[in-house]
């Protein structure tokens, strides 16, 4: 049995590519499977945590049992999603009375998107281009909401996003064309700085100097555990089943790095998962 490090604890999880739009039909993405962070998703569960996942992109995993799975597109939208997910304040958060629940399990059933009051008018709307499915479970707030404790990002995030996507379909009139393109937000920068008291931690993919630019990361990003997958490597990381990590602490613990022998995400996820627990109890 898997020792209930979590226990009580709220973990928010970003997971999977963004989708960063260029007119109504055509995005920006990546190759990101999303898979490292529904394998941490499964595993904080087992460790007895309440988990929130906000899948980015067109993620194609199913969804998994007791986590709140909250689907977006844009970086922007996730760090919105994620901002209002550890601050506890997320639509797909508030306590719902029990006769709403079997309301409420039924429409993440037949994929009906329901939409929450996101435009802050004060009603309920539907629009069939949402992408929240609520999983209700007994998240009875108080009247106070209740702010995470653990911020896991897992997210590829697109680093660019077009300045302004067309509101029409380009066509193919011109022998070239410039995309215009704009930064996005670094989301785990913004949460974890605006939140001292979160514990959490960052992924780097990188190609070389990994301890170098992980150990940058930590303190720029002010992060508790850094996970790095040296990306040079074809048989691990990004759409592949396998990983192999090394991860570095911050130098509040006692712990300088761990490594992580290659191994499938599922097992990688776990032992993560005891890292975070164990680190987060010092
Ligand atoms: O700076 P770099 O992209 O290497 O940092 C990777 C880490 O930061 C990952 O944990 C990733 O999920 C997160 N990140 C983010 N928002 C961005 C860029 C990266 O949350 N815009």
């Amino acid at each position: 049995t898997t020792p209930q490090l979590l226990a009580g604890k709220r973990v928010v999880i970003t997971a999977g590519p963004t989708v960063e739009a260029i007119d109504p039909v055509r995005y920006l993405s990546n190759h990101s499977s999303g898979k490292m962070g529904f394998a941490l998703a499964r595993a904080c569960v087992a460790a007895g945590a309440e988990v929130i996942l906000i899948a980015g992109g067109k993620v194609g995993l199913p969804t998994l049992l007791n986590v709140t799975r909250i689907d977006v597109l844009s970086a922007e939208e996730m760090l919105l999603t994620a901002q209002q997910c550890v601050a506890g304040t997320h639509a797909a958060l508030q306590y719902v009375p029990e006769e709403e629940h079997e309301h409420h399990s039924e429409h993440s059933h037949d994929h009906s998107h329901e939409h929450h009051d996101d435009c802050g008018c004060g009603e309920t709307h539907e629009h069939e281009d949402d992408h929240t499915h609520t999983h209700m479970h007994d998240h009875v707030t108080d009247d106070e909401p209740r702010v995470a404790d653990v911020f896991i990002a897992t997210a590829a995030v697109a680093d660019y996003r077009t300045r302004d996507a067309a509101p029409q379909k380009i066509k193919k009139t011109q022998e070239s064309m410039t995309l215009d393109l704009v930064k996005n937000p670094d989301i785990l920068a913004t949460i974890s700085l605006a939140h001292p008291e979160l514990f959490v931690v960052g992924f780097a993919a990188e190609t070389q100097d990994v301890e170098r630019y992980a150990r940058g990361k930590l303190v720029s990003k002010d992060l508790d555990l850094i996970a790095c997958n040296d990306v040079s490597r074809a048989d691990i990381g990004f759409a592949s089943d396998d990983n192999a990590m090394q991860v570095f602490f911050s130098e509040r613990y006692e712990h300088d790095s761990v490594t992580l022998e290659k191994a499938s995400k599922d097992k990688i996820a776990e032992q993560l998962t005891r890292i975070i627990g164990e680190t987060l109890w010092q």
